[in-house]
């Protein structure tokens, strides 16, 4: 959990291609969503576009028919996913209902002229979602996806007035959930500013003591 450009995403993908664990992106599924013009990317895109939260509904129904997917079965990483209460009550009640265990929820703690300055400077990949950023983790080739090639863009929620709208988002319904984890033993606040290896570091420990498998560096 965190305000937008805190560096989830960059953190979960270190996870999923250090220790293959799923990195699961609600963002990532509703832009690649957006991309397919499926009906799920349809409903999605105007509160997208807009920095407003998608419908609780429509969240919960993508995220547990990507949990139910067999390479979910020994874990995953949720990324930008649970952002409200019902959210968080909704989740409590999938896992219950699935027989698994919440092991742990990382909260990224950063001043917002930081995530300012990640956020402008982000640039993706229209085709693999692939993700940059102009000065921190350029492309080897300027403005060309290291994967694929393609030409990278900017999101188009990055523009400065929607990352203000999306701020707000985040301090309205998403911050109070730090009160819902902090009191159950899961709950670890991480200082995220530093380059992303150092964060990294700041949570390992964490992550291999709650994941109880071989998770460290
Ligand atoms: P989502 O894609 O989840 O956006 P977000 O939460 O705003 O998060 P970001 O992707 O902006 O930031 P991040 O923290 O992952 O940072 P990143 O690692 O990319 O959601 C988008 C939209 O989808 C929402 O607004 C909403 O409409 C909808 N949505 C999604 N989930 C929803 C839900 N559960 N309920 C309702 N609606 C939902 O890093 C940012 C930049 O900084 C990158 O360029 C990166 O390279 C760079 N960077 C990262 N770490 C560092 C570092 N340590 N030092 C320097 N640069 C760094």
């Amino acid at each position: 959990m965190g305000p937008p450009g805190a560096g989830k995403g960059t953190q979960a993908e270190l996870y999923r291609a250090r220790h293959g664990i799923p990195h699961i992106s609600t963002g990532d599924m509703f832009r690649a969503a957006v991309r397919a013009n499926t009906e799920v990317g349809q409903r999605a895109t105007e509160y997208m576009r807009e920095g407003e939260l998608v419908p609780d509904a429509i969240v919960q129904q993508i995220v547990e028919e990507r949990l139910l997917q067999p390479d979910c079965a020994a874990g995953f990483i949720l990324d930008g996913y649970p952002r409200t209460l019902p959210q968080a009550d909704a989740l409590d009640e999938f896992l219950a209902r699935t027989g698994r265990e919440l092991h742990g929820v990382i909260f990224f703690e950063i001043p917002e002229e930081v995530v300012v300055r990640r956020i402008t400077g982000r640039r993706i990949c229209p085709t693999c979602g692939a993700n940059y950023h102009v000065e921190y983790h350029a492309p080897r080739e300027p403005g060309r996806c290291d994967l694929d090639g393609s030409e990278l863009i900017q999101r188009r929620d990055d523009a400065p007035e929607t990352v203000n709208r999306r701020l707000e988002v985040f301090r309205r319904w998403t911050a109070p959930l730090v009160d819902h984890y902090r009191n159950r033993g899961v709950f670890l606040a991480v200082n995220a500013r530093g380059t992303a290896e150092e964060v990294y570091e700041r949570i390992s420990e964490f992550v291999a003591a709650r994941a109880g498998r071989a998770v460290g560096r």
